[in-house]
């Protein structure tokens, strides 16, 4: 294994200085608890940056269920199994889901089960950085819980957006998980989303509890990034194996997860409309395609 590391760094190295700027931002989306919500939004948040014109992969890191394929109605021929057994490159098993947005369906084996789990890592580094050009965000879709493995993949992204349900189960679970992820190395930018609220307060106090909670005790910094209504509009979308946003995009599971997405391309200016060519290219995705 020592080798398979050594062979990378040589690799990494070889590669221009331009690889060490990418910017192209590796987004993992978590939870402890499983069913809170996590693909659908993984789909959708991917859909919403797409239409303010950025380039988005998502992989489907999920074990044996992996579902990306079903909630997006496609589905390729190679999956992240084949490209984690060597068998394809990551682009190779790119199928597009919309456009903008590529997806890596998970298969059989995934990123959560442990086995031959330095290899993997080294494998998916790898071709990770065949990517790095020609993407600005790599959302990761992980299952639910967490294991060695996974939890390293997590702490070396970029960012980590945890999904909350208003459960206390589901804050339990994912603060045992923001916990172990801290303690076993490095921590990176948290944000949580809490999904399925009910009540328009609920999102802010969910994200507020686990706020202080994870300051408090893990010393992470949390940035709440937005909050999902509960809605039959993602009910319906799933029917239809078709993502939300497109089925229904003034849903507002939709408009909110688009709230996100700007947030996350633009900052806080909501109250500058966007220019120049950027702004165009959003404006004829938002046009042509919602
Ligand atoms: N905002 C929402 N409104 C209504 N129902 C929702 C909402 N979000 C999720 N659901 C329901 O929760 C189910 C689980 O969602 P999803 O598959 O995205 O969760 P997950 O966290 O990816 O699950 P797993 O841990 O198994 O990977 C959906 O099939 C849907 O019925
Ligand atoms: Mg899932």
């Amino acid at each position: 294994m020592a080798d398979q590391a050594e062979r990378l760094r040589e690799w990494t190295k070889a590669q221009t200085t331009d690889a060490y700027l990418s910017h192209t931002r590796i987004t993992a989306i978590a939870s402890g608890k499983g069913g809170v919500g996590k693909s659908n939004f993984a789909l959708n948040y991917a859909i919403a940056l797409a239409q303010f014109g950025q380039q988005i992969a998502i992989l489907d890191g999920d074990v044996g269920f992996a579902n990306l394929d079903i909630l997006s109605g496609v589905r390729g021929t190679y999956t992240l199994s084949s490209v984690l057994r060597g068998e394809v490159s990551l682009r190779g098993a790119f199928v597009t889901c919309y456009p903008g947005v590529q997806l890596a369906s998970g298969g059989a084996s995934s990123l959560l089960d442990e086995s031959y789990a330095a290899i993997k890592l080294s494998r998916l580094t790898r071709e990770l950085l065949t990517l790095q050009r020609d993407y600005d965000r790599i959302l990761i879709d992980f299952g639910a819980g967490f294991g060695r493995f996974s939890s390293e993949m997590m702490g070396l992204s970029d960012d980590l957006i945890l999904i909350l349900t208003p459960e206390p189960t589901s804050l339990a679970d994912s603060y045992a998980l923001l916990k172990y992820i801290s303690q076993h190395g490095r921590t990176p930018l948290v944000h949580v989303v809490v999904n399925r609220v009910v009540h328009p307060s609920e999102g802010a106090l969910t994200a507020q509890r686990f706020k202080l909670v994870a300051e408090r005790f893990l010393d992470v910094k949390i940035q709440h990034l937005g909050s999902i209504p509960e809605d039959e509009a993602v009910k319906r979308a799933i029917q239809k194996q078709t993502p939300h946003l497109v089925l229904e995009p003034q849903s507002r599971a939709s408009r909110n997860i688009v709230q996100m997405a700007h947030v996350a391309v633009h900052g806080n200016e909501l109250a500058q409309p966007p220019r120049g060519i950027r702004a165009f290219v959003e404006r004829f995705y938002r046009k042509s395609h919602v």
